[in-house]
């Protein structure tokens, strides 16, 4: 099944709103409409750049996806210093990310405050983006599969196939998020492949083969097409590469490399 790649860049804490918006005008000047059509691009920007990011794309009918880092679980109410799903929506984010192995380490984050908060992000109409890895130590001790099955049936659970229809999985591990360490892309393919036999299980063939299983760890320009051409790959999860415009483009470039 043809399945349109996603290239999304995660800024992390990365970026005010004046830089933001620098960034995504840089973004688009280096990319043609057949880029675009090649490749759905998102970007996923610090909440306080989000507002002024939509008003950019939507005034200039920019096709760019637009997706936050993180949500709450809960609609409203007294939560100091949390972002609601509905406050997102309202912004027109199309994804949000759930898991990122940053959020799991960092901030206690655990399979079920992560499912709690996929379910949120559907409920209001968004795409999750989970996010599931092994560390280092997982994958030496042989462990990497259980794992990563392990966060996809935790983050996943009372998720129905209907739900799930249009569910993107980023596969990082941990060992490769910001190191400039990559897995190997036949390591790349099996665990994306592992991850979508996981999806068919839980949610049948059809629903899993029209998932996007995005890779994410340390994507550069220079190592993208090798990684993103992976037959069971269909995108990347960008983390430092993607607050370069240049960089970015030329991952999203990735089918022309
Ligand atoms: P990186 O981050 O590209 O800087 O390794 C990826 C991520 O954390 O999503």
């Amino acid at each position: 099944m043809a399945r349109t790649p996603l290239v999304a860049g995660n800024w992390k804490m990365n970026l005010d709103h004046l830089e933001a918006i620098a960034l995504v005008q840089q973004l688009v000047y280096h990319l043609e409409r057949s880029d675009f059509e090649a490749v759905e691009v998102a970007v996923l920007p610090p909440f306080t750049d989000l507002r002024s990011i939509q008003t950019l794309i939507e005034g200039d009918r920019l096709p760019i996806a637009l997706g936050a880092q993180d949500t709450h679980w809960e609609d409203a109410g007294a939560f100091t210093g949390e972002i609601s799903p509905g406050m997102l929506a309202r912004l027109h984010c199309r994804y949000v990310l759930a898991g990122h192995s940053e959020r799991r380490a960092l901030f206690g984050e655990t399979d079920e405050i992560v499912n709690r908060k996929l379910q949120a992000i559907l409920r209001h109409g968004m795409v999750p983006i989970l996010c599931v890895g092994e560390t280092l130590e997982e994958r030496e001790a042989g462990r990497a599969d259980e794992v990563v099955v392990g966060q996809l049936e935790g983050g996943l659970a009372a998720v129905t196939a209907e739900q799930a229809g249009d569910l993107v999985v980023a596969y990082e591990p941990v060992w490769a998020i910001g190191t400039g360490r990559t897995a190997l892309p036949e390591d790349a393919d099996a665990m994306c492949g592992l991850v979508r036999r996981t999806l068919a299980e839980r949610f049948g063939q059809g629903i899993a083969d029209g998932a996007r299983v995005l890779y994410g760890g340390s994507v550069k320009p220079a190592n993208a097409k090798a990684l993103l051409t992976q037959p069971e790959v269909d995108g990347a999860l960008v983390g430092g590469a993607s607050i370069s415009a240049e960089d970015f483009a030329v991952i999203c470039r990735f089918p022309r490399l």
